[in-house]
Parts: C-alpha cells; structure tokens; sequence
C-alpha cells in the first residue's frame, strides 16, 4: 500500500516530489523518500513534513523519485525508508508490494559478496537491477531480466544515476500509471497524484514497463514487445484532492454524501419508465436476464456495501446472492454453475485479495462484474464488465462516501435486475423516485450533524460498542462498528439484533452501550423489543430513528432522527449518523481521523 512517485522533464524535480508525496500520504506514512541525481537520496520516518525539515536548501535536478511507505517487510525506520540503491550506488528504486522470493533472491546476492543496509524486500530488486545494468546505463532489457527473476507483486519507479534523464517504471500486480506532460513525464502508484501536472494517463498492464525521458515515453512488455500506450483521460479536479475549507478530508467526505449520491445515480434512472440505465453492464442484458446466483466478493467497509446488495437484490429478484470475503473467497473451490456471475465490489479497485478473487473468477469461466471508484484501476480492467461509482477520489482512509456510493449502485443494479424479471413500470417508478429523493434525506441528517457530535462526547470515554439493526440495515450495524474501530481505535461489534440473545447480552451492563437502527419498518417491533432486553440490563442505548417517533425516545438514553425512507433504501440514510459518531468520536478522542494507526487506503498486498 506504499506511495510511489516519479518525474523526469524539464523543472526542478523537488518542489514535483514533494506535492507528488503529500498526494500519496494516505497511502501509507510509516516513512517518507526520494532520490535526485546529481543531489542524492534523503528519507525520514513519518510523514512529508518530516521529511522536508531534513532537506538541504540548495537541493536541484530535473528528475527524481519518491516513496510513501507503509510497512510490510521491515519496520519503519530511516534505514527500511526507501529509495533503495544497488552494490554502487547508480540504481534507485522505490517499490509498492511484496517480493514473495526475496529471502532466497537475497542469499544467492550475498553469495555473490553483496551486502545490505536494510531488511526490505525492496533492497533485493535495485541490487539485481544494478547487478544486469552492469558497467553501462540501465537499459529496459536489463530491467526486464532483473524483474525476471522477482516473484511477487510490484509497482516500482527506477532511476540509474549514470543516466539521470531516463525514468524506468514496471509493473507487476501493483498499479503503475505513466502520465504524460507538458513538462515532463511521471509516474504514480495513484493516478491522482498526478492531476496537478497531467490529465494524460498511460496505465502499464502487468508485465510491462516505461521508459520515460522528459520529451517521450515508450511502453514495452517485459519480452521487449513495443506496445502502442492509450492515453486515457484523468476527470478528476484537482480542487476534489483538496479539503475545500473542512477541517479533515474525513468530515468532507461524509458531507459530500448527497453530491454523491447524486453523482452516482445521474443519468442512470428513467423515473417515468421505472427503470435504471446502466451502460457499463448492458452488453452482458441477456446473461444477466438469465442469471439465477450472483457471488459479491469485497473486502472491508465494501464487504458490508454487499450484504445490502444480497438483502436487496433477494427482495426484488428471484436471484441468490452470496456475500464473500474476497480474502477467503479466493481460495474457495469455486464451482461455475449455468447462469452465475462474480461481482467485485471496490473503491480503489486494487484491492490485492478482489483483484485474485476476480482472476480466479474468470479463470473458471464466471461472468465477471465490478462496482468500481477509481476509474481505470486494475479490477475495471480485468472483469467483463462493470459500473463506476463516480463518488471522486476518496481521500480519507476510513470509506464513507464511496460506501453510500455503492449502496446506491447496488440498488441500482437492483432495480435494473428486477426490471428485467417480474418488477412493472409502476413499481420500478416508486423505486426510482424515492432514490432521486435520497441526497435531500441525506442532507437532513447531516445538518443534525451537531447533536452527534454531542453524543460522541458523551460517550468518548467508551471501550467497547455494541452496533445492532435487522435485515437490510445489518451490513449498516457491520460497517458502523468498523468505522468506530478504524477511526477511534475503540472495540466495536456489529450484530444481527436477533442475535443478541442468543450469546452478546451477557456482555451488556451500564459500561457497554449499544447504537442501534430502529426505524419504522418492517421489523420495527422487533428491534424496540430488543432496546428493551438491552435496558433491562442498564445498558446505554443511543437509537437511530425515524423523525417523529415517539416510542424509542422513550425507551432509548439518546436518539438521531432521520427522515422517512423506504424500507428498501434506509441504509443509505441510516449510516450517516454511525459515520458522524465515529468522525466526531475520533476528534474527541484528538486523532488523526484521515490517516488512522496501522492503515492504509488501499491494501494492495496479502
Ligand atoms: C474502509 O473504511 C476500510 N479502510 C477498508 O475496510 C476498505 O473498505 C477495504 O480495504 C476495501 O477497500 P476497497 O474498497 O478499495 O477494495
């Protein structure tokens, strides 16, 4: 999950690294580096800012590489930092992923009289690259043997001292994009990195590399096939990278949730025909229109998104939905059946274990869906076919906005499926316009916003929550209690609330309280039953209700209203308040809630 960046053109390099560096800080922040030739290699533990206060001032060059790092070989320190040198010195490298074989690689190198600085993988693959350079510049066909060698997954940058104008770059099972500028030519592990300076992006495929120089940039596999690039467009304002006046990239992405939402379904609903449009799957209508078993793989918060889209997709259609982990998923003896598909749910579409779980996938001959935010990403260019999110980049760690945005896709695909089978016009129009009405509910809960701020405060002290709803609000109750554990540190479990009594009870008393979703629906007596075994204990319960109820107030210590929302939308609604109470317990708590301990946005290793 490391950051990795590149430049080479006619500007100075440093001030490039830098932004390039701070764009990629959510990334990963255990460490920080670059290398110039000419000027040399500086790297310190944390983030940026650390890093610049150990800069020289008169540091110049007009190319370079640079590294965020999140670490998995190696702890954090200056001498794990990459970049990373070979024998002498000429070749640097920085590196997003893991070399598998780089304990067996580094013992054939020492018996050969080379010795290391680091414990990192990373090490290993600039002294094979140096090692095939030989006397000479680098040459792709050098790089190309050197990777030959590495088994694993990597995105690397590459500079050799001896040509410091020429930028290599390679890319295997890590994402690498080139981008091709006015200036100059870059490369970035996150194509985001680079909208400052390009909206040209080039992305390298696995087994191939770029050898970049500042007037041209050339693709080639690793077998030496030239490969004519397709520049794709980067859509993305660079002003969305900014916080835009919120105080953290967190709280303005919670807020974003009706811009989102709208986003996500423009130009995909025909209200009067109650149906969704959905360009990035039509060409699959008739497998689709066949399909009896759906398998949604996804990892994290997006595993939550699937559990709503099982409860909805079941609800409309005549389909079965499994939810998987992907990271078990993958190694499930998976069967094809007749009339089956996979679908990956991601933001980042790099997610290591989706992206081997929509690999297998295909190798077995499933119809390969994907619900995808970041346009261009691996997973959208491996499934069959697909739908973007259009949620924006999601900055924050912690996933809020692109977690609404994919409810709301999946309610789309809903939609779109059920329309396809028994769903009429007239129902399907219901549909349609209660998810057109969703940013304005949304956007009523926000401006409650300060009501859950103070129930965070309230309850900043807590160690342990208990999160309960029932049926389509259950990932909800799984996803609050994520966000609440990623963002404040604190212990928190999601719970179907039928099954409290059936073991958690016994850990509830006046220090353990309870979020629970209790809306005016259809298991809404149910749940007020369960706030009622809750307070019988003395636990402490805060209840996300319907606006005007007036039962739960009574029973519950504290509630968030929401306004009325269909039954099979609610989620959409009923997280934001479970998003705030985590946002705001996390600041209570004085934490950096963009950038929690330990995490990275995106996991692109095992
Ligand atoms: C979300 O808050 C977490 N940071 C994490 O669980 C994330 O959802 C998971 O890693 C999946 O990421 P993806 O959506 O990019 O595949």
């Amino acid at each position: 999950m490391c950051g990795i960046f590149g430049y080479t053109g006619r500007t100075q390099v440093l001030p490039i690294l830098l932004e390039g560096l701070r764009a990629l800080e959510y990334r990963g922040y255990d460490s920080a580096g670059i290398f110039i030739p000419g000027a040399g290699a500086f790297k310190e533990v944390g983030a940026v800012h650390n890093l610049i206060n150990e800069l020289p001032d008169d540091l110049t060059g007009t190319s370079g590489i640079g590294h965020m790092r999140w670490a998995t070989h190696g702890k954090p320190t200056r001498k794990n930092a990459h970049p990373h040198r070979g024998a002498h010195g000429h070749v640097w490298v920085v590196h997003n992923g893991i070399v598998e074989n780089y304990k067996a690689l580094k013992a054939r190198l020492e018996e050969e009289g080379h010795t290391f600085e680091s414990e990192t993988d990373t090490e290993v693959i600039a002294h094979l690259i140096e090692k095939e350079a030989g006397d000479a510049c680098l040459t792709g066909e050098a790089l190309a043997r050197a990777l030959s060698h590495v088994r694993g997954a990597y995105g690397i940058a590459v500079i050799d001292a001896r040509c410091p104008d020429v930028l290599f770059a390679a890319r295997w099972g890590s994402p690498i994009t080139v981008g091709v500028g006015e200036e100059g030519m870059f490369v970035s592990s996150d194509p985001t990195a680079l909208l400052p300076h390009t909206r040209s992006a080039v992305y390298l495929e696995d087994g191939e590399y770029a050898v970049l120089t500042p007037r041209e940039y050339r693709i080639f596999t690793f077998d030496q096939q030239a490969r004519a690039p397709v520049v794709s467009p980067l859509d993305w304002d660079p002003e969305d990278l900014k916080k835009e006046g919120y105080e953290t990239y967190l709280l303005k992405e919670i807020m974003e949730g009706p811009e989102v939402l709208k986003n996500s379904v423009r130009g995909r609903l025909v209200p009067e025909e109650g149906r969704a449009v959905l360009g990035g799957i039509e060409r699959f209508a008739d497998e689709l229109r066949a399909l009896r078993h759906l398998t949604i793989v996804a990892c994290g918060t997006a595993f939550y998104a699937g559990l709503y889209g099982k409860y909805l997709i079941e609800e409309l259609t005549d389909i079965h939905v499994d939810v998987e982990a992907a990271s078990e998923f993958r190694y499930r003896r998976m069967v094809h059946r007749p009339h089956s598909a996979v679908l990956a749910i991601t933001q980042s579409g790099e997610t290591a274990d989706t992206l081997e779980s929509v690999k297998e996938a295909k190798r077995k001959g499933f119809l390969t869906l994907g619900i995808v935010n970041v346009v261009g990403s691996s997973i959208t260019r491996i499934t069959d076919a697909g739908i973007y999110n259009h949620a924006g980049p999601e900055i924050s760690v912690a996933s809020t906005k692109a977690y609404l945005s994919q409810l709301e896709v999946l309610a789309l695909l809903a939609l779109f499926l059920a329309r396809q089978r028994e769903m009429g016009e007239a129902e399907g129009e219901v549909l349609a316009r209660e998810m057109l009405a969703l940013p304005e509910k949304v956007a009523a809960v926000l401006a409650r916003r300060e009501e859950v701020c103070a129930l965070a405060a309230r309850w900043k002290d807590a160690r342990d929550f208990l999160f309960l709803a029932r049926k389509g609000n259950v990932g909800v109750a799984y996803e609050g209690a994520l966000k609440l554990k990623e963002i404040t540190y604190v212990h928190a479990e999601g719970y179907a609330a039928g099954e409290l009594k059936h073991g958690p009870l016994a850990m509830i008393d006046r220090h353990f309280p309870t979020i629970a979703v209790v809306l005016q629906d259809s298991v809404y007596e149910k749940n007020v039953s369960t706030l009622e075994e809750i307070k019988a204990r003395e636990g402490p319960v805060i209840a996300v209700v319907t606006e005007g109820d007036t039962v739960v107030r009574e029973i519950a210590d504290a509630v968030v209203e929401v306004p009325a929302v269909s039954e099979h939308l609610s989620p959409m609604v009923s997280v934001v308040p479970l998003h705030l109470f985590a946002y705001y317990m996390g600041r209570a708590r004085g934490l950096d809630v963009d950038r929690p301990r330990n995490l990275a946005k995106s996991v692109t290793v095992e």
